[in-house]
């Protein structure tokens, strides 16, 4: 009996010993909330003896002025004691408290039952684990997410990143505005959507190529993705496999639209060629009006001392015949020369205000005699309003009968010849289009045919000079020539001029 005190006592001092050195502040309470034992840990971190505290319900121990002790209010709606009572389950809490330096420290507060035997629940078991650290680096890791996240959402760049099963998990604004998704639908949407057939599984394959670039990454590259609406854009684009422990996590991509940087890119090119272009016919045109000066006083003597032999000559003389010839083809370099002269600007344009539609019309009835004219369908596609514009009215049509006649030329005696007339009110600019259904340019001669002396015709039918003066025309009166459109299903010939705004009454009056 005696003996079986003795190791009942040693029992219960060996049960304080564990409580007391358990590293844990901890107390034991009854149901009623009443504190019955609080270990050594409790009383150090407390810096309170048993008798402060044993005795005491847990909420005198809320409300003790030593706010260092304990300091949160403890509502019955939400006790963990009560939980525990209610479900006879452990409970936990995390709860802020200030310490005794005012630093703001954060316990998670454990509730255990113990005794539970018929009668219910005897006692509990609360021990306070300091998780302050834990509680920082969870603030300073959600605080980087959101940066990150703030980074990534404000990006220019599409962001984009998928599982390893292609399925979308990340989708910046940039992304959805390219792409036409939104990041709510994208976990519906697979990777694979996103480019032309085969294009995903060869990106991946380069990622995964250790030869190209680093493993796991793809250098910028361009390649076409293509959008809700299942419009084709060009993008540059690089991407990373993402690695977890070695293996394939996911993969990351950043897009950047290559659409602006391409019409940009494609602008400049067209202006260096036209700048090109203006340069190459500047100096032929000081060549070709220098020596049509040289030609001009020769060949006025021959066509004058010609016809003046042609006139004495008795008119069935043997060798009027040949001198015919030699005053035709002498007639002709007198044309080549006129145009010659044209092209190089030597003559100055004769600017008037007049109805765009009114040139065609003229045009159109100068040259109404060629033959020509039999096979071909004519089609004037005139604008209702009336355009203006000042620029010399001859010299334009002169062009546009060099222009007309060469879509003729290209339709080979029948096609249709459309002529339409328009205006763009943002630019102010009035066009004209020439457009033939004949055989069209082909590429390689794209680029010459605005040379002098290009031509593609026989001997004799062309000079290769419409062109290139109707070029010089063209710059002289602050427009452009340009093909808009060749191929074999013909050739859209493109003049564009400043529009005239229309000003007072008195240019309506003096128009022609
Ligand atoms: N509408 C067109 N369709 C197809 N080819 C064309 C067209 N317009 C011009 N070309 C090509 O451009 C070349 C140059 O044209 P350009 O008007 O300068 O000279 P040409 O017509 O050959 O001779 P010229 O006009 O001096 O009588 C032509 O020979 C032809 O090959
Ligand atoms: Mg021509």
């Amino acid at each position: 009996m005696m003996q079986n005190k003795d190791n009942e006592m040693n029992q219960a001092e060996w049960r304080l010993k564990v409580f007391d050195s358990l590293s844990y502040p901890t107390l034991i309470l009854k149901p009623d909330r009443t504190i019955v034992a609080a270990n050594r840990k409790f009383l150090e971190k407390n810096k309170a003896c048993g008798t402060q505290i044993i005795g005491r319900t847990c909420k005198d121990i809320c409300s003790d002025t030593q706010r260092h002790i304990n300091h949160f209010s403890c509502s019955d709606a939400d006790c963990p004691l009560q939980r525990l009572i209610d479900t006879k389950q452990p409970q936990s809490v995390v709860l802020k408290n200030i310490d005794e330096n005012g630093n703001e420290i954060w316990e998670e507060r454990v509730f255990s039952p113990i005794c539970v035997d018929e009668e219910g629940i005897k006692y509990i078991i609360e021990s306070i684990r300091d998780v302050t650290a834990v509680k920082n680096l969870e603030k300073k890791y959600s605080d980087v997410r959101e940066l990150i996240d703030k980074v990534v959402q404000s990006s220019v760049s599409g962001i984009m990143a998928a599982d390893r099963k292609g399925e979308i998990i990340l989708m910046n604004k940039a992304a959805e505005d390219l792409f036409g998704y939104s990041a709510r639908d994208a976990n519906r949407i697979n990777i694979e959507d996103f480019y032309p057939s085969g294009v995903a599984r060869h990106i991946m394959r380069k990622l995964r190529d250790e030869n190209i670039g680093e493993k796991g990454k793809l250098p910028s590259t361009q390649v076409n993705i293509i959008t809700r609406e299942g419009v084709e854009i060009p993008v540059e684009m690089t991407a990373a496999i993402i690695y977890e422990d070695g293996r394939e996590a996911a993969t990351a991509a950043i897009f950047n639209d290559l659409r602006e940087k391409q019409a940009v890119q494609k602008k400049l090119e067209e202006t260096e060629s036209q700048l090109f272009q203006s340069e190459k016919l500047a100096s032929l045109g000081r060549l070709a009006a220098g020596v049509a000066h040289e030609i001009n006083n020769p060949l006025t003597s021959i066509l004058l001392y010609g016809n003046l032999m042609k006139e004495k000559l008795e008119p069935d003389h043997p060798l009027l015949n040949n001198l015919s010839y030699v005053l035709e083809d002498a007639e002709r370099c007198k044309d080549i020369v006129k145009n010659l002269l044209a092209y190089s600007r030597q003559t100055r344009p004769a600017k008037d205000v007049f109805f765009l539609n009114n040139l065609v019309g003229e045009s159109l009835r100068l040259i109404r005699d060629q033959k020509l004219f039999m096979n071909v369908n004519i089609i004037k596609n005139l604008d209702d309003y009336q355009i203006l514009v000042n620029a010399d009215k001859n010299q334009l049509c002169q062009v546009l009968i060099n222009l007309i006649i060469n879509a003729f030329d290209a339709m080979e005696g029948s096609g249709t010849l459309t002529l339409t007339t328009y205006r763009d009110r943002k630019t102010g600019k009035a066009y004209i289009e020439i457009a033939d259904t004949g055989s069209g340019i082909p590429p390689e001669n794209l680029s010459k045919v605005f040379d002098p002396f290009f031509t593609t015709k026989e001997v004799g039918k062309g000079t290769g000079l419409g062109l290139s003066m109707a070029y010089g025309i063209m710059e002289e009166n602050h427009g452009r020539i340009s093909i808009k459109s060749t191929g074999p299903e013909g050739t859209t010939i493109l003049l564009e001029l400043p529009e005239e705004p229309v000003s007072n009454e008195f240019h309506f009056m003096s128009i022609g």
